[in-house]
């Protein structure tokens, strides 16, 4: 999904997705176009905190999720990816359990304004897969 903030005073703003369609203490995955290209996102929202993540396992580079925007463990305290059970710290993307402990999701950068959330940066390169 590729969206422009309507109001003039954020030209050039690309926004993501608006902060109240993801519940307080959930997540959504988002499909970001920019550049050209297309960027599988997980954005995840606990009051007006907002962690945004390439959605791209360091593990093996998969999606995190198998049922779409489950995104988060039952304690809804960690990312947890469906694949091989990895999980990461929502606050920084830091993997501490599973095989990719040590490394972390690449986060993507983002200000929330106005309701809405938006890039507020460039978006990194998925991290290198575990060979
Ligand atoms: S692909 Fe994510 S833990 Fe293996």
């Amino acid at each position: 999904m590729e969206a422009r903030l309507p109001d003039s005073r954020h030209q050039g703003v690309t926004a993501i997705v608006a902060l109240d369609a993801i519940a307080d203490g959930d997540a959504r995955g988002v499909t970001l176009e920019c550049d050209g290209r297309k960027h599988e996102l997980i954005v995840v929202r606990r009051g007006q905190r907002v962690d945004c993540y390439l959605n791209s396992c360091p593990h093996l580079g998969t999606p995190l999720e198998t049922f779409p925007d489950r995104f988060l463990d039952r304690s809804g305290r960690r990312l947890l990816c469906s694949t091989h059970g990895a999980q990461f710290i929502i606050d920084t993307g830091y993997c501490v359990f599973g095989p990719c402990m040590g490394k972390s999701l690449a986060r993507v950068p983002v200000a929330v304004a106005e309701g809405m959330i938006a890039l507020a940066g460039q978006i990194p390169s998925p991290p290198e897969p575990q060979r």
